[in-house]
């Protein structure tokens, strides 16, 4: 089984317009699915499950659109507080000073009242990009070497991961895209770098435990090599 899975939660507007629905009526569905997603992987044993929920692109949609998932956010945290009291540790990966002060100041309470525990890791991407990640590492160290509690020779691969806002989390071993499309939008960049990739059609409101199951097989199907032989 893969130790790490993350999933691109894709599809959610071509769910609504399938039905006639307003966008915003996918991602509802879809933030419900994310919370059996939570509870899918969880049954399967898989110990670390990271969804993309809002990417640092995402702002350039519709404010409407924007407003509507900050709001479904909002009212998930709950869901998603309560998820600590089965052993379940929450991690937010991104930059939470986009977010007002009130938002911002609920995800590093979840974070902290989950610390202790070691079951299920669930990390939520929100307003996170890869490259934005790596950036931000990169000037963390720069400002560390600039006051000299860094010298360039402790800057390898380990260290530098300290710096990103998974830190201590093993890589991605598994990234899913349902929805159809064929490419990982900034997912995962550096975690990314030996994942097995499986992009299935379905649309991510109708992802099931079947298609977890499904990607999970692919996965144990495939020869990792890591760059060996
Ligand atoms: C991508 O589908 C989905 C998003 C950008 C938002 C995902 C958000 C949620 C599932 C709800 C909030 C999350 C949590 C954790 C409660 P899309 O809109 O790009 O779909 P499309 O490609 O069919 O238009």
């Amino acid at each position: 089984m893969p130790l790490h899975v993350g999933i691109i939660m894709d599809g959610n507007g071509r769910w609504a317009k399938k039905r006639g629905l307003p966008r915003t009526a996918g991602h509802s569905q879809g933030a419900k699915v994310f919370k059996k997603t939570v509870e899918w992987c969880r049954e399967l044993g898989i110990k670390y499950a990271t969804f993309y929920a809002f990417s640092t692109e995402n702002w350039k949609r519709p404010k409407e659109e924007v407003d509507a998932i900050m709001s479904l956010l909002n009212k998930y945290l709950d869901d998603i507080r309560k998820m600590s009291q089965k052993n379940t540790r929450i991690i937010f990966l991104g930059d939470k000073s986009a977010f007002s002060d009130d938002v911002a100041a609920r995800l590093t309470e979840i974070e902290e009242v989950s610390a202790a525990n070691d079951g299920l890791y669930v990390l939520v991407a929100l307003n996170y990009g890869g490259r934005d990640e790596i950036l931000t590492a990169a000037k963390k160290i720069a400002q560390e070497y600039k006051s000299g509690k860094i010298s360039i020779d402790e800057i390898d691969e380990t260290a530098f991961e300290d710096y990103l806002y998974t830190k201590g989390i093993p890589p991605v071993d598994l990234i899913i895209r349902p929805s159809g499309e064929q490419r990982t939008s900034n997912f995962l960049v550096w975690q990314a770098a030996y994942a097995e990739l499986v992009f299935m059609d379905v649309l991510w409101p109708d992802f099931s435990k079947k298609d977890l199951t499904a990607a999970c097989e692919e996965f144990m199907s495939r020869n990792r090599r890591f760059g060996g032989v």
